[in-house]
Order: structure tokens, then sequence, then C-alpha cells
């Protein structure tokens, strides 16, 4: 078989994945692990797919140093439908927090409150989510409070988490974030992160939660919206999405490979630090979205002075095989997304290619 053609990946989810596990996904494709078919083909409760999915959470758990009274499902339906299953299983009664600074934040807000009570304990909207809130307004007796760790579409990232009232639980969406740098999860009650962006493909969503919040779980919840009884399976209460936590699991042991989250992280902060840095130099030819203090690793959105130039960006870069750039629908403009998968040569490609665009253009 030729070797494929390959470029530079900057799409913003679904993403890049690293070569090694593709590569090990074809080899594995006809036949994994002896069993004479694919993963897409084998039973979910035979032994090949449990010890799968088993392998994926102890590698998962190792990379995150996940302590042990927390549980870690592989679910379905997209951080999308955890922004309903959140408050559905950990706010039965009262009202929740929601710290929106950026699009997918304000989602959030918006789906709990179709279920419930839930307020912003504080919104940047106005100010175009440039930067996260200088101070939050806490409900004292919220049912727990919600922050996005990073806005994939605005380009902001929380390296410190915010600090909820004493006793209230912090929950995350870390979708665009997750398994890209270490954390200390004992600080929150739960986090949710859709896997297609660092951690595998489309169509399973992981979830790290406590075990104290899963009591919360009110009893007559349909099963597949039920954080309990979904623990309770191990994920497996029907047919999971079998193909994606395979990916997402060989995704877990090739960042193990790495050398760990230390190591994933430094080498996001690189690629990310090139592109930040060309934009610096640009003397505002390049103007990033985020203020400079919650500019976002995983995700860099950027204007060019004219709407005809960012067009013009978009459809060089990929003449170039640099692809994904163009800006989210709603923001316009360039977006580079620096997952885990790309290597720092993704990001020096991309710098260089700014350099002469800017040196044809500016
Ligand atoms: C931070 C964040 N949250 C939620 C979502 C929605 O994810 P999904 O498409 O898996 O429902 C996205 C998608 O890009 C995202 O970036």
């Amino acid at each position: 078989m030729p070797e494929p053609k390959r470029v530079y990946n900057f799409n913003a989810g679904p993403a890049a994945l690293p070569m090694e596990v593709l590569q090990q996904a074809r080899a594995e494709m006809l036949d994994y692990n002896g069993t004479g078919m694919s993963v897409m083909e084998i039973s979910h409760r035979s032994k090949e797919f449990e010890s799968l999915i088993q392998t994926a959470e102890a590698d998962l758990r190792d990379l995150l140093d996940i302590p042990a009274n927390y549980k870690v499902l592989f679910l379905q339906g997209g951080a999308t439908l955890q922004f309903a299953m959140l408050p559905m299983n950990l706010r039965a009664t009262g009202s929740a927090d929601y710290i929106v600074n950026g699009t997918w934040g304000k989602i959030a807000l918006k789906e709990a409150q179709k279920l419930g009570t839930a307020r912003a304990a504080a919104d940047t909207e106005a100010g175009g989510f440039k930067d996260l809130p200088a101070k939050l307004e806490l409900d004292p007796k919220a049912a727990y409070l919600h922050f996005t760790s990073n806005e994939t579409i605005h380009g902001l990232e929380y390296f410190v988490e915010p600090t909820p009232s004493a006793g209230i639980p912090l929950v995350c969406d870390a979708s665009s974030d997750f398994i890209s740098r270490p954390v200390d999860v004992s600080k929150y009650a739960l986090i949710y992160a859709g896997a297609q962006k660092n951690a595998g493909p489309a169509g399973t969503v992981v979830v790290i939660a406590r075990d104290d919040m899963l009591e919360r779980t009110p009893a007559n919840l349909p099963v597949m919206l039920d954080y309990k009884a979904l623990a309770a399976s191990g994920s497996l209460h029907n047919t999971p999405p079998c193909w994606a936590i395979y990916i997402t699991g060989l995704v877990f042991m090739w960042a193990k490979g790495l050398g760990g989250l230390e190591a994933v992280a430094r080498r996001n902060r690189a690629k990310a630090d090139l592109v930040y840095k060309a934009i610096d130099e640009s003397g505002g030819f390049y103007r990033g979205h985020a203020k400079p203090e919650a500019r976002s690793v995983m995700n860099i959105p950027f204007r060019l002075p004219s709407e005809e130039l960012e067009e013009t960006f978009a459809s060089e870069s990929k003449k170039n095989d640099l692809i994904g750039l163009k800006g989210h629908r709603s923001v316009g403009g360039i977006r580079a997304s620096l997952y885990n998968a790309l290597d720092v040569k993704a990001a020096e490609a991309l710098t260089g290619f700014m350099r002469e665009f800017q040196r044809k253009h500016g």
C-alpha cells in the first residue's frame, strides 16, 4: 500500500489523531488481538472488549492520577448531552452556578435552565469573551459551580481553577483541553470531555465523577441519563461506542508513551508559544482574540486586517496543506487548534506560513 498523503491538521474537532494511533488501528483493523475480527465486529460483552475498556480506564487513571473515589465513564451524546445530564443528576433541587466566558459555557447554562434553575456567576459576553471573569458572584447554596476550562471558539483557558464557595462542588467541561496537561482531579467533583479533540474520535464522552456526586442522582431518571446506573454497569449498560472507546484507549496509551501529561503539556506549550510569538511579532498584522493572560494553549483564534485577507489566508494555507484554519462560523477570522496529536513541526509550518503571508500581503 502506498503511504497516504498527510497534511497539517488544525481542525477544532474532530481533530488530528496521533499518527502512531492511526497506524496501530490500521494494523489491527482486520484482526484485533487474534480474534480475526475488527473491534467494530466483536461483542461488547466479550473478554477482549472488557479488557480493552478496562485498560483505557486504567491508562486514563494513570495519566490524570485519578483518585480511587472517582468513577470513569465512557458515554455517548457528546459534551452536549452532558449539558443536560449534569443538572438532571446533580441538581435535583435548588440552583446551579455557571461561569460564562465563551459560547460553550453560555450553551451549558442555557441547557441547565431548560430543566430547572441555573444562573450565571459571571458573564463576560459584553466584553466579547476576551478574558476570564475578574470576579464571581457565587450562590453559597449552589448545587455546583460549572466552568469551561477551555473555550474552544474564543480561545480562553483556565490554568488555575475558579474557586467555588466552601463545600460547593466544582464541575468542568474540559472538552477541548482534556489530557493536554496535568490537573488536580481532587479539586473537581466532576469533569466531562467529548473525546474528539485531544482524546479520540467523536462518539464518546469521558465523565470522571466523584462517588458522592453519583449519590445525587434522582430515582426516576431514564437509565441512559443516569450516572449512577451507568457507573454501576461500568459504561456497559447498553452497546457502547466500541470503536470510539478503542481509539480513545490507544490515545491514552500513546500519551503515556510520550512521558505522561507533564511531557504532553511541555510540547503543547512549545507549539502555542511559537504561534503567539508570530502573532505578537507581526506588528498588529495578526491580532489575537484573547487577552494575553487568558490565552489558550489549545485554540488560537486571531484576525487579520480585513475579512478579505482572512479568506485569502484560509484558502492559501489550505493549498499549503495547512488544514482547518478558518475560524468558527460564529466569530469568523482564523483559528489554529493545536491539540495533543500535533507536533512542534506543525506549529513551525504554520508560523512559517504566517510570516510569509504577511511579507506578501502586509
Ligand atoms: C468546550 C466544548 N464544550 C462542548 C462542546 C460540544 O461537544 P459535542 O459536539 O461533543 O457535543 C464543544 C465542541 O466543540 C466544546 O468545544
